[in-house]
C-alpha cells in the first residue's frame, strides 16, 4: 500500500478561512456521500482509508477533496498521518469517524475473540488514535466537531451482537470523554454521537428493489447531519447523543 500519498481531486485554491474536515474511513457509501455534501458546503475534506486504490477512488471528482492511505488502528501511522496533514493542510476543524464493520455471534458464548478483535480495532482504536492526534486541533479550531455514527442497538443490546454493542458502547464512552475534555480547555469544540439503526445508500436500494429498509438513515441525510454540525453552537452540541431515521 502506498502510505500517505495525498491525492488531490482538485485544486480549487481555497481560502485561508476554508474548515478542514477529516473523514476516518472514507471509503463506503457514508464516505462518499459525507465527502460530497461536506465538499458543495465549502469544506476542505480529508478523507482517510486503509487502502490507497479504494480511498482515492472514493473522492473521484469530489472537488475539495483529497485522500489518505493509513490504517488508522496503528498508532504509528496516525501519528504519521497528523504530521502530513498538519505539514500539508495545516490544522483540521473536523473529525468525522466512519470506521465500523459488524460481526455478529450466536448468543454471549457465540462470540467470538476473533470477532471481538475485528470490532474493538475497527470501531474504538480507529477513533481513540485519530481523536488523540487531532484532538489539539479541534480544541483550537474556531468550530472543532468530533463525530461519530454509532449504533441503536447500544441502547438495548441482544446477547447475539454483544461484542458489536459493546464496542460501540465503548466509542460512545470515549466521545462522551472527549466532550468533557472541550467543555473542560475551554475550547468551542464539540463531540456528538449520531446513532442509527442502519444505513442505507442508492446502490442497496437499486440491489433489493424490493426491500424498504425501515428505520434506516439514507447515507445523505447523515451527510446532511454532519455538514449541519457546523453551523450549530457547540454549547447546544457537545455531548449529545442524536438518533436520526
Ligand atoms: N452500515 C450500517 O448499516 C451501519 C449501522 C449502524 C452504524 N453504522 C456506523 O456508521 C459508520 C459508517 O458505516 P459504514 O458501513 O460506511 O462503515 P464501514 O464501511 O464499515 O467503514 C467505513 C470505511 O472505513 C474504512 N476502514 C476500515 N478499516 C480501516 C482502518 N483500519 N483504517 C482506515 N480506514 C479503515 C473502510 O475502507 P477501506 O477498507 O478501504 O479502508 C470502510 O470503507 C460506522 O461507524 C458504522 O459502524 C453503520
Amino acid at each position: 500500500m502506498a502510505k500517505l500519498e495525498t491525492v488531490t481531486a482538485t485544486d480549487p485554491g481555497l481560502a485561508e478561512t476554508t474548515l478542514t474536515v477529516l473523514l476516518a474511513g472514507g471509503s463506503s457509501p457514508a464516505g462518499v456521500a459525507t465527502a460530497r455534501a461536506l465538499s458543495h458546503a465549502g469544506f476542505r475534506v480529508l478523507s482517510v482509508g486503509s487502502d490507497a486504490g479504494r480511498i482515492a477512488a472514493a473522492i473521484d471528482g469530489i472537488p475539495s477533496a483529497s485522500a489518505l492511505a493509513c490504517d488508522l488502528a496503528e498508532p504509528a501511522e496516525v501519528a504519521a498521518l497528523a504530521a502530513v496533514v498538519h505539514r500539508d493542510f495545516g490544522r483540521i476543524d473536523g473529525l468525522v469517524h466512519l470506521v465500523g464493520g459488524w460481526r455478529g455471534g450466536a448468543g454471549i458464548a457465540g462470540q467470538t475473540d476473533a470477532d471481538w478483535d475485528f470490532l474493538h480495532h475497527r470501531i474504538l482504536s480507529t477513533l481513540r488514535n485519530t481523536s488523540r492526534a487531532f484532538y489539539d486541533d479541534l480544541v483550537a479550531s474556531p468550530s472543532g466537531r468530533l463525530a461519530i455514527v454509532s449504533s441503536t442497538s447500544v441502547i438495548r443490546p441482544t446477547a447475539d451482537n454483544a461484542n458489536y454493542a459493546a464496542a460501540k458502547s465503548a466509542a460512545e464512552a470515549w466521545t462522551q470523554a472527549v466532550a468533557n475534555g472541550f467543555a473542560a480547555d475551554g475550547s468551542n469544540a464539540a463531540a456528538v454521537i449520531l446513532a442509527v439503526k442502519g444505513l442505507v445508500d442508492a446502490g442497496m436500494r437499486a440491489a433489493s428493489p424490493e426491500r424498504t429498509f425501515p428505520g434506516f438513515t439514507d447515507v445523505t441525510v447523515l451527510a446532511g447531519e454532519i455538514c449541519a454540525l457546523f453551523t450549530q453552537p457547540a454549547a447546544s452540541l457537545n455531548g449529545c447523543r442524536k438518533i436520526l431515521q
